[in-house]
């Protein structure tokens, strides 16, 4: 087998979740990098007692590529983890571009991402016809770079369904901008540690959402699905529509 250096996407926590290319690699691995802070035990216990596990959530870029590229060079075959999809807030791409220039072949396998398993505990389909066809995945921006056309008012404006990560902490001003343009009763999946073994979601308003997040001390690993689709369960699409015509059915 060609050696390369596989990313991973775990999930959002419930080894069940994985994919079956994700739980091969996991077993076939002979060192594992991973996020600790974000990914549970239960995952790493997959792999063979022998297998070197490495965690990352206190090592700089720099000290976790050496370390990556040594044990590549060694002939060791390497996995990344990170949880749920690693193009999601995963940081790829700076460890990818030192791989890159170290001609280091690279891989990245996608796993499920937070938003589909909060969406998938409550029913949910966030694309519901005339309501909203549009998911937006993004954040409150943080001490993270973000261009001023995506501000949070920007994206609220369109009144789609929203899944916001890593914003628990900003959750006052986040409710307070979404509140211009969201009906207070806007229905509000909060997840935390979905899928983890001490993991909840709950579904309030939107205008509560401050109160209930401070209330149960949100900080970390939470994800916050708004949505008007959410209440919407009498709306129904064209696709099974008996007088619909398409390619796969004819009227
Ligand atoms: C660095 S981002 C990575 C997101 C990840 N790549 C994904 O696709 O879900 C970490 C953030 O994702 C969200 N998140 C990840 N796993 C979660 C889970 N099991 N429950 C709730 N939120 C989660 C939280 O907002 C957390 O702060």
């Amino acid at each position: 087998m060609e050696q390369k250096i596989s990313f991973i996407g775990v999930g959002p926590g419930d080894p069940d979740l994985l994919t079956i290319k994700a739980m091969k690699e996991i077993k076939s691995a002979e060192v594992i990098f991973w996020t600790d802070s974000l990914i549970p035990e239960k995952i790493i216990s997959l792999s063979n007692k022998d297998t070197e596990k490495i965690k990352t959530s206190s090592m700089n870029l720099e000290q976790i590529m050496n370390m990556m590229i040594d044990k590549y060079k060694k002939g060791k075959r390497v996995i990344r983890l990170h949880d749920g999809d690693p193009c999601l807030f995963g940081a790829i791409n700076e460890q990818i571009r030192v791989l890159n220039k170290e001609n280091i072949k690279v891989e990245v396998v996608p796993g499920i991402s937070a938003f589909q398993i909060t969406a998938a505990y409550h029913q949910a389909e966030l694309t519901v016809p005339e309501v909203t066809q549009t998911i937006i995945l993004s954040r409150y921006k943080g001490r993270t770079g973000m261009p001023e056309r995506e501000s949070l008012k920007n994206l609220a404006k369109l009144k789609s369904s929203l899944c916001l990560y890593l914003s628990a902490r900003h959750v006052s001003i986040t409710q307070k901008t979404l509140l211009e343009f969201y009906d207070p009763l806007t229905k509000v999946i909060v997840g935390h540690r979905v899928s983890w073994d001490d993991g909840w979601t709950e579904i309030i308003n939107l205008k509560d959402m401050e109160i209930f997040s401070k209330k149960k001390n949100l900080i970390r690993t939470t994800i916050y699905i708004i949505s008007p689709a959410l209440d919407q369960l009498n709306k129904t699409s064209n696709l099974y529509n008996p007088n619909y015509q398409h390619l796969f059915r004819k009227i």
